[in-house]
């Protein structure tokens, strides 16, 4: 049985950090969000080193893999109000603001939050959990989740969230680790140590894999790619596009994804009442 996460009440949120977005004229008091469950027990405890990993344009996979994939798939967003769903300190939120979305940026970490606070006053970032967020319904033109499923130790509360929070038309972007890729206890070699292939196993099965690399230690979490893409196709949604996204062909030191890849990156549009899309 996975953790499930503490529901968080309406005074954790500060909603008055921004004039951005017209929903957030509260006065509440921000505070972290209780850490009973161990995945964000480690998420805040290796916030600094995240931080600091990720500078100012995020890791390789980002830059050479996931945003040019990304901006393939995005939709003109000016003007467009925008939930990214576990922000993290805010990056990928920046972009989306400096191309003139309304942008609110919610994550359970209070030190990620408040550093996407001070890198971008204009848009709105809230301490929240996935599995509860206190807005209305049909906030959203769209939904980014751009790393964070795996990192969500109950997907069913936040699916429902992230549909509610879609307007009809509007439309949910996941960028996400391959679910082949998660399952692997890495690569089979030869003798000579050149990489044979790579192993899957307990394909079918929920678990959770504790990681750690540059001082970072977090638990993600493993599930078959039917379930993910089921909870949303269960929920007034349809799939749009998906992509297995790569890096450039001439970069000699990530052949590997040419072999197996790490990542997805998928869209859903969610149906108008009645299920007819937009
Ligand atoms: C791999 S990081 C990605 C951050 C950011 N989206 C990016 O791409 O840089 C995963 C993020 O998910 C957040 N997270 C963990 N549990 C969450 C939850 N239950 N709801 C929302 N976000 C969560 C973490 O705090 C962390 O910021």
């Amino acid at each position: 049985m996975l953790g499930v996460l503490p529901r968080t009440d309406e005074s954790q949120y500060d909603l008055s950090c921004s004039t951005a977005f017209s929903l957030c004229n509260g006065t509440s008091k921000t505070v972290d969000t209780p850490d009973l469950d161990p995945s964000l027990r480690k998420w805040k405890e290796s916030a600094a080193a995240w931080i600091a990993d990720q500078g100012q344009d995020g890791d390789w996979s980002r830059r050479a893999i996931l945003d040019p994939a990304l901006e393939q798939l995005l939709p003109d967003v000016a003007g467009k109000s925008i939930l990214d769903l576990g922000c993290g300190e805010g990056r990928y939120s920046r972009v989306l603001q400096k191309r003139g979305a309304r942008v609110v940026g919610i994550d359970p970490v209070l030190r990620f939050v408040q550093r996407a606070r001070e890198l971008d006053p204009e848009s709105t970032y809230l301490v929240a959990s996935a599995g509860e967020i206190d807005l209305p319904d049909q906030s959203f033109d769209l939904v980014l989740s751009y790393l964070t499923l795996v990192d969500i130790p109950e997907l069913e509360p936040a699916s429902r969230e992230v549909v509610r929070l879609l307007r009809p038309g509007g439309r949910l972007i996941v960028v996400n680790i391959s679910n082949f890729a998660s399952p692997t206890e890495g690569w089979v070699k030869d003798l000579l140590g050149r990489k044979r292939y790579r192993t899957v196993d307990r394909y079918m099965e929920h678990f959770a894999l504790d990681l750690s690399w540059r001082g970072i230690n977090i638990r993600n979490y493993h599930r078959p790619l039917s379930y993910v893409l089921n909870l949303f196709l269960e929920q007034q949604m349809v799939l749009t596009q998906f992509v297995e996204p790569l890096p450039p062909e001439d970069d000699p030191e990530y052949q590997d994804e040419f072999r197996a890849p790490n990542f997805q990156i998928y869209a859903f549009e969610k149906l108008a009442d009645g299920g007819r899309s937009e």
